[in-house]
């Protein structure tokens, strides 16, 4: 009997209406465009501004719009895996509240939070419950309203984050197609240069966390920037080694989209043409979880059934990882 792989089947996404370009932020903080463009490549991102509507609203869209562009029910669905790091509520699963925004009950729901990194993990561990026979139609979502978790006073990092969601479908194959190999590594060590400082066990909620501003994204830019390139290199290396794939084999390159420089660099080291490299960030920032599967959904009209992908990311952690598909559809 010939292996079962786990196939990306469809894909879908949603962006918000509302555009935060740079002029604005540079309306609200001490910074200018070119130093955006210059030193991240954003020039714009979106945000969704509608009060009381939350990650899941965004994911809803995405999945409502993959089921009734592929006929599929959501009685079909036995498995909705949504990565975030920005859940509507810490509990409960931020998948178990799409899933019921879309009319899916009873499957399998739950959430994966493994910053910029979510979908990358998202995707082994989703394609490990296909290919075992466990789900046979499994939603897996990569969705952020990271605007919510940004401060606005804080410039080196606010004009890096955008919101944005979007869903994959996986299903068994028998075809040499689907999920190849996965790499996913991760250190612990590098908490300390992003996290959020307070909301968790470690410093619940308090006024003094709320007037130390410690509820939003904290980074030290630097830092990540150099772990960023060094593992995403090294991880995509690794994978391209071991698949015997080389700068001509691989079709496109899907970078986690952090920063121009970072993809520049990981996309020069594997020799890829520009036009390998998957590029979006001008557009949206860093959707953190969604980045990955935006780039497909966005892209996807250029995929062809067998062409080799790696998709790659680094985030908090530090996590990073690499993947190697093979375009299904
Ligand atoms: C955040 C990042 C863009 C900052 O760029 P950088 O080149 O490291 O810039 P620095 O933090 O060293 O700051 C350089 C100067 O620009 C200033 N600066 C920072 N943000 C600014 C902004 N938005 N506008 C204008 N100036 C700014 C700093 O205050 C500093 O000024 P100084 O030299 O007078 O002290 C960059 O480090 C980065 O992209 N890191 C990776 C982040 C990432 O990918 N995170 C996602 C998680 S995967």
């Amino acid at each position: 009997m010939s292996k079962i792989r786990a196939a990306i089947t469809a894909v879908e996404g949603y962006l918000p209406d509302y555009v935060l370009t740079n002029e604005e932020l540079s309306q609200m903080m001490d910074t200018s465009d070119e130093w955006i463009m210059t030193r991240i490549g954003i020039r714009e991102r979106r945000m969704l501004k509608e009060e009381g509507k939350a990650t899941s609203d965004m994911a809803a869209i995405a999945v409502q719009n993959l089921l009734k562009n592929n006929n599929i029910a959501p009685e079909e669905i036995d498995g909705v895996i949504c990565c975030t790091v920005t859940p509507d509520m810490h509990f409960p699963a931020t998948a178990s509240i799409v899933a019921d925004k879309c009319g899916i009950h009873g499957g399998m729901s739950m959430d994966m939070n493994v910053g910029c990194s979510g979908f990358i993990y998202g995707l082994k561990t989703a394609s490990l419950y296909v290919e075992s026979g466990f789900c046979k139609k499994l939603l897996l979502i990569g969705a952020e309203k990271m605007t919510s978790a940004v401060d606005y006073q804080d410039r080196a990092t606010a004009p890096i984050f955008g919101d944005g969601a979007a869903v994959v479908l996986l299903e068994p194959t028998e075809e040499e197609v689907g999920v190849m190999d996965a790499i996913l590594c991760s250190d612990g060590v590098g908490r300390k240069h992003l996290h959020m400082k307070a909301g968790g066990s470690l410093k619940p909620a308090s006024h003094e966390t709320v007037d130390a501003r410690e509820h939003f994204v904290y980074q030290e830019g630097q830092a990540v920037f150099k772990w960023a390139v060094s593992k995403m290199v090294s991880v995509s290396d690794e994978i391209m080694k071991r698949n015997g794939l080389n700068a001509d084999s691989i079709k496109y390159l899907l970078p986690h989209q952090a920063n121009i420089r970072i993809i520049n660099a990981v996309g020069h080291h594997m020799n890829l043409p520009e036009e390998k490299v998957l590029v979006n960030i001008e557009k949206y920032g860093n959707t953190t979880s969604a980045t990955i599967p935006l780039l497909m959904w966005e892209n996807q009209h250029k995929f062809k059934k067998g062409d080799n992908l790696i998709l790659t990311s680094f985030g908090a952690g530090f996590s990073w990882g690499a993947i190697y598909v093979k375009w299904a559809i």
